[in-house]
């Protein structure tokens, strides 16, 4: 099976590529509508930033060959939740549930599926909330809906993860064990230190009342 899309399916793609764009920005116009409310009109906010990045063609064909699917526009539509992506980076790992009921509560998007990798981290020591969300797209006339995966992470654990990720590129994902098993003790520690830091904030806001 080749890992490049026929010329025929990249024209597909291209297009569709641009039908998750238009998703991701409406997804990311509410979420920032939800940052600068609590910008504007309350006293903290639980979100650092917010950030998105549509997966690139070569990446998209390396996923499917991957997981020996057909290098096809469609199979992309049906197989792949991840073409489009956006990452909140919270204050506070304790902020994320509260954000993703607030994610849960949004009009006009669904929610398809939520890993809670931080209540239940990866073997790896991976921990972030994630959540598959569907979004409609109303062009040419007509609805259509892609889907987005949004990562909620602190900032120390988003730290952790890229420098696994680095590692795991690297070494064509074969992290010699002495690693991993420092990577999770590395990932334990930023948990700790996440707590800890929340600790120091809820000090700090009892002082200020
Ligand atoms: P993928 O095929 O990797 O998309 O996995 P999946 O569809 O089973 O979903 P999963 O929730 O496991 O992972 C989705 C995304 O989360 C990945 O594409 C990464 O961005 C991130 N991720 C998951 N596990 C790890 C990990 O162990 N380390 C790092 N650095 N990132 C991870
Ligand atoms: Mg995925």
């Amino acid at each position: 099976m080749s890992i490049r899309f026929s010329p025929e399916e990249f024209e597909k793609l291209k297009r569709l590529l641009h039908v998750y764009e238009w998703g991701q920005r409406t997804l990311l116009t509410k979420l920032n509508i939800i940052q600068e409310d609590f910008k504007t009109f309350q006293e903290t906010s639980p979100i650092e930033y917010i950030k998105g990045r549509i997966k690139a063609p070569e990446s998209i064909a390396k996923k499917l060959h991957k997981n020996h699917i057909d290098l096809t526009a469609d199979n992309v539509r049906v197989h792949l939740n991840d073409v489009a992506g956006i990452r909140i980076i919270c204050s506070f790992a304790k902020d994320i549930h509260y954000l993703v009921d607030l994610l849960r509560a949004m009009p006009d998007v669904n929610i398809l599926d939520e890993r809670d990798y931080i209540t239940s981290p990866k073997p790896s020591g991976y921990r972030s909330y994630h959540v598959i969300m569907e979004v409609p797209v109303f062009y040419s006339g007509k609805t259509e809906s892609v889907t987005i995966e949004v990562q909620l992470r602190t900032e120390a654990m988003n730290f952790w993860a890229s420098l696994e990720h680095k590692a795991r590129y690297k070494y064509h994902d074969h992290i010699p064990q002495h690693l991993c098993d420092e990577l999770v003790v590395c990932a334990d520690k930023i948990a700790e230190l996440d707590h800890r830091m929340f600790t120091i904030h809820e000090i700090i806001s009892l002082i200020n009342q």
